[in-house]
């Protein structure tokens, strides 16, 4: 576990959500709508398992589109952090949901059984995560056969005009946000430049998932990985 991406968002988490509704002028909401959708799969009744959940935005957003849905779904939302977690409990409370489990847990070494859920989604892990690489093997240990999963990720957009306008973005982001926390945005801004999209694609390919998909999402900033164990 890394102890500084912990405090990272031990810091942060009473801002998290504000803050990243501002930064992203709001689209971080239609990003995870993005991701919730891709978790309704044909099954009418499963259970999913929700990654660093942090304040459980996805996780509430699935457990929603699944009610409307009429799909009748168990939800595990994991985070290491509680700081987060503590949010995310006080929103599920607040919206009376109650089919979303709250558990603190490592992405790297996930408390959950092998071969139970039917979907895994994460928002937001790949570049915080140590390992990616660990986090790929604990993915494909709890999904099912034939199980799915979701990947919502930040990374350095491939397109040449767009990575000009995300630098000079990310100095006037990291100047608002030295206000905050400079660490947190320091941490941010860098995190996502270094990301690799396609790096994480092989990974999960060596890792012998099917059906691999990767989809831009608008601004390409963020992207949509998922596929089949
Ligand atoms: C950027 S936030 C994303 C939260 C949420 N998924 C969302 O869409 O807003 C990243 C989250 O990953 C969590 N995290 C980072 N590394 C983790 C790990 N190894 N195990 C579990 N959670 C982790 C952090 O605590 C934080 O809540």
């Amino acid at each position: 576990m890394s102890k500084k991406i912990f405090n990272i968002f031990s810091s942060i988490a009473d801002v998290y959500d504000v803050v990243g509704h501002l930064f992203s002028f709001g689209i971080d909401g239609l990003w995870r709508e993005m991701t919730a959708r891709e978790a309704l799969i044909e099954k009418s009744s499963y259970k999913i398992l929700d990654v660093a959940t942090g304040t459980g935005s996805i996780a509430i957003d699935i457990a929603k589109k699944a009610k409307k849905a009429k799909k009748q779904v168990e939800i595990t939302a994991v985070d290491f952090n509680k700081d987060m977690l503590r949010l995310a409990e006080e929103k599920i409370n607040k919206r009376k949901i109650n089919n979303i489990c709250i558990k603190a847990e490592d992405a790297m070494k996930l408390d959950e059984p092998d071969c139970y859920y039917d979907v895994v989604t994460a928002g937001f892990l790949l570049r915080n995560v140590d390992d990616t690489k660990i986090f790929a093997d604990e993915l494909k240990r709890v999904l099912k056969k034939t199980g799915k999963f979701i990947l919502l990720g930040m990374g350095k957009p491939q397109n040449k005009l767009l990575n000009m306008f995300f630098k000079v973005y990310f100095i006037l982001l990291r100047l608002v946000g030295s206000s905050i926390d400079k660490t947190a945005y320091r941490w941010l801004t860098y995190s996502i430049m270094a990301f690799d999209r396609n790096k994480m694609l092989n990974i999960l390919k060596d890792k012998g998932f099917k059906d691999l998909k990767i989809k831009n999402l608008p601004f390409h900033i963020a992207f949509i990985i998922t596929g089949i164990k």
